[in-house]
């Protein structure tokens, strides 16, 4: 009989999907010798190692890639669990997992302040990820409910748009498009250095289609990991840089950039709230949703107070 416990368990299951130690500890909050401790406990119990490491990379040994199969199946059962004592406590206690792609830190720890003051026994964990980072977690149903740009096709879903979410065409304040005086042509804009965000993001991924559709390539002069630092460089004049208006807001860089007025701009998207049609949602899941149904106008007025433009 072996003797693990359920921490050990999410530890591997972390480990094992990063393929690293340090994002584990990182999604776990907790430090990289913890995580190191609990897999070389699991690995004692076990008997046979995990893990192995090949210079930085880790791989699963053939028990590491049995147990990770099997970690799926014990932590959705614990999570069922967990979800059916919270719903017989009702909506005053339990857990909600939210996860939600980077652009929508702009809004969303905002939105979940008033929700946590009319149910301050809920405990909440907010997730901000990438798109594709956050599909990851979907496809394992790791959380109740996701809020992205881009919901994925083929996958079984449910989606609701609850918020505007348009993308728009972001220069330095002095530069010569914010001053034609007239709608600037897209072909114009591509004749421009774009500043883009990482491989994996929902942004990046609209911006590409949108070249993409027109046929026109899409010059990109840096990557960059971040909205804000990519504010940064719009600012800094390393280019031009298509952002989600989210972005924006009440932003202390307003007087120095501002929004072009462009052809086909701003591409009016949503923001969607995704579950799992796997994943019966939570008394809890269903209170949070409702909540942002019967308040997101009031939202939209505050996260949106005003923009820079051309
Ligand atoms: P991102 O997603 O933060 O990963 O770019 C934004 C979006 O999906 O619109």
């Amino acid at each position: 009989m072996m003797y693990v416990s359920l921490r050990q368990l999410r530890t591997f299951e972390a480990v094992a999907r990063h393929r690293s130690f340090s994002r584990a500890a990182e999604e776990l909050h907790v430090t990289q010798p913890t995580v190191s401790k609990q897999i070389r406990l699991l690995s004692e119990e076990v008997g046979l190692a995990l893990l192995e490491q090949i210079g930085k990379k880790i791989f699963l040994t053939e028990a590491g890639e049995h147990l990770y199969a099997t970690c799926g199946d014990w932590l959705e059962a614990w999570g069922r669990f967990e979800q059916t004592i919270a719903d017989l406590k009702g909506v005053k206690k339990g857990r909600l997992r939210i996860a939600a792609v980077t652009t929508t830190k702009y809004f969303m720890p905002r939105l979940l302040g008033p929700f946590c003051a009319q149910y301050p026994g809920i405990d909440i964990s907010l997730e901000v990820i990438n798109r594709d980072r956050l599909l990851e977690r979907l496809a394992r149903n790791q959380d109740d409910i996701y809020v992205m740009g881009v919901p994925p096709d083929g996958m079984d879903i449910e989606c609701e748009p609850f918020l505007d979410n348009s993308l728009v065409v972001l220069a330095p304040a002095s530069h010569k498009l914010a001053h034609l005086g007239r709608t600037v042509r897209f072909a114009e804009i591509a004749r421009e250095d774009f500043l883009v965000r990482e491989r994996g993001s929902g942004t990046r991924l609209t911006m590409e289609r949108l070249f993409e559709e027109r046929g026109i390539p899409l010059r990109v002069r840096m990557e960059l990991g971040s909205n804000e630092a990519i504010k940064q460089a719009v600012v800094g004049g390393l280019g031009l840089a298509v952002l989600s208006d989210s972005t924006i807001g009440d932003d202390h860089l307003r007087n120095e950039v501002c929004i072009l007025d462009v052809e086909g701009f701003p591409i009016r998207r949503s923001w969607y709230l995704v579950r799992s049609k796997e994943k019966r949602p939570s008394v809890v899941a269903s209170a949070f949703l409702e909540f942002l149904r019967a308040h997101v106008n009031l939202f939209a007025h505050h996260i949106r107070p005003g923009r820079p433009s051309a």
